[in-house]
């Protein structure tokens, strides 16, 4: 590898992390947070895409503490990517926890 190519590869990591940087926050998960009707618009929008499929557990009627959903939420566990505060803040996580944590599972049985 010559100097040459070397510069050219710099170059091309250094546009690719532009337009990284440029697209990222304004993709994906990026709603800001405020930006929520109620919990359960948090849930349709990004819980279920994930735990309505079978791509993660499902999370509704088992009884589970409101707090467990609030820390794997803003953690992540294993397999699922963790939320910051920006996606979702603690008061409305507070919220999606205490509403999971009371419904009934999905298709009404237990
Ligand atoms: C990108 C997919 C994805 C999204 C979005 C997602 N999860 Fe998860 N979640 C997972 C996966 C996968 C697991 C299983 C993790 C493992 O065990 O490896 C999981 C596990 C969990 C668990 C633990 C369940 C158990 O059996 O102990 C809880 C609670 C949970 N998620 C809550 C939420 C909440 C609340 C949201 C919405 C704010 C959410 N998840 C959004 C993929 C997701």
């Amino acid at each position: 590898m010559n100097k040459y190519t070397l510069c050219r590869k710099t170059v091309f990591l250094g546009v690719f992390a532009a337009i990284f940087a440029a697209f990222v926050p304004s993709t994906g998960w990026a709603q800001a947070a405020g930006q929520w009707r109620d919990a359960n618009h948090v849930y349709t929008k990004i819980c279920a895409n994930c735990h309505e499929i079978g791509v993660g557990p499902v999370i509704k009627g088992r009884g589970l503490d409101p707090e467990y959903y609030q820390t794997v939420a803003r953690h992540g566990l294993r397999a699922m990517p963790a939320f910051r505060p920006t996606d979702v803040d603690d008061a409305m996580l507070r919220q999606v926890g205490e509403m999971l944590s009371k419904s009934p599972a999905p298709g009404g049985t237990k």
